[in-house]
């Protein structure tokens, strides 16, 4: 057993995750607690971003698909790859000690033959260390939760407003409005933790739903734009930093503006560079003395 794996060593597993749930329901008092906290989530895509994340405390880092879109500059989540998510999930698991690291499976990596994509899954745990991936979808992905289960892989469900589903829905929308969607939802909110993930997330669901199905459920709920109700939340790293240059989504809520940031840091030094103020003498080398009279001696002669 690895070492990280000790209790009390501050690393987070998926029984610690499971455990939240089971507290959050069987106590009013909540907060007196660590143990029973909300659990947090948030995205990251590299070393530093999966560093500082996970150094800040989270409990989940998810490598999410958006990083097709926030790091990779392609129009939506459909066109990244295997190679592309199992490449930044091993640069993120150089920088998460703590956190609990989850791989988001990329759009076509589990749409077709079940064993192949159990072995995608078996990818991300082996080649990348991920800890847990995360599959879109509900009640059709039943099976296949349960094969990845059954072959020792924990699963994070993910229902609602899956993006990888967005030609089926027209569009980017608001999930679950009508009494039939709500209806879908829950059976597909029963159907992921029947399968046995060991959590499901919840995106663009109106509130009322997300709190229903996360009172029924034995498993904790992470919600992303699906209110406070649930038991965790997650946000896209680069939404909250103001780093994504798209459109940013009503729920996410910006704690810093990084890319503003980023912006007057190279016009100050595009600026410093062509009028001579960079570099100063400070940030030069120098010779010692003994060698710059040589060096100046020889230019004389
Ligand atoms: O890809 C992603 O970042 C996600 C989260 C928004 C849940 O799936």
């Amino acid at each position: 057993m690895s070492a990280a794996f000790d209790a009390g060593n501050g690393k987070i597993t998926v029984p610690d995750i499971l455990r939240r749930k089971t507290i959050l329901t069987s106590s009013s008092n909540q907060n007196s607690d660590p143990g029973r906290r909300k659990i947090v989530c948030l995205t990251a895509y590299d070393y530093p971003t999966a560093r500082l994340v996970d150094e800040a405390g989270v409990d989940i880092v998810l490598v999410g698909d958006s990083l097709g879109m926030v790091v990779l500059g392609y129009e939506n989540t459909l066109p990244l790859t295997m190679e592309e998510m199992l490449h930044h999930t091993r640069a993120v698991r150089r920088g998460v000690r703590k956190a609990l690291l989850v791989a988001d499976m990329p759009y076509g990596s589990f749409h077709g033959d079940r064993n192949e994509a159990v072995r995608n899954a078996v990818r991300f745990v082996k080649e990348a260390g991920a800890e847990a991936v995360k599959i879109e979808g509900g009640e059709r992905r039943m099976e296949l939760i349960a094969q990845m289960v059954e072959a020792e892989i924990p699963v994070m469900g993910h229902i609602g407003l899956t993006p990888q589903s967005m030609h089926a829905f027209g569009g980017f929308r608001v999930q679950g409005k009508t009494v039939e969607a709500a209806d879908q939802l829950l059976r597909d909110a029963r159907a992921v933790e029947a399968a046995g993930a060991f959590s499901v997330v919840l995106e663009s669901i109106p509130r009322e739903l997300a709190a229903r199905i996360t009172s029924e459920l034995r498993i904790p709920t992470i919600g992303i734009g699906a209110g406070p109700e649930c038991d965790g939340q997650v946000l896209v790293l680069h939404d909250m930093i103001g780093l994504s240059l798209g459109h940013t989504p009503k729920f996410s809520r910006r704690y810093a503006n990084v890319g503003e940031a980023i912006s007057h840091a190279v016009t100050a030094y595009a600026e410093d560079v062509r009028e001579g103020r960079f570099p100063a003498d400070a940030e030069s080398y120098h010779l010692s003395s003994e060698v710059r009279e040589r060096l100046l001696a020889v230019r004389r002669s």
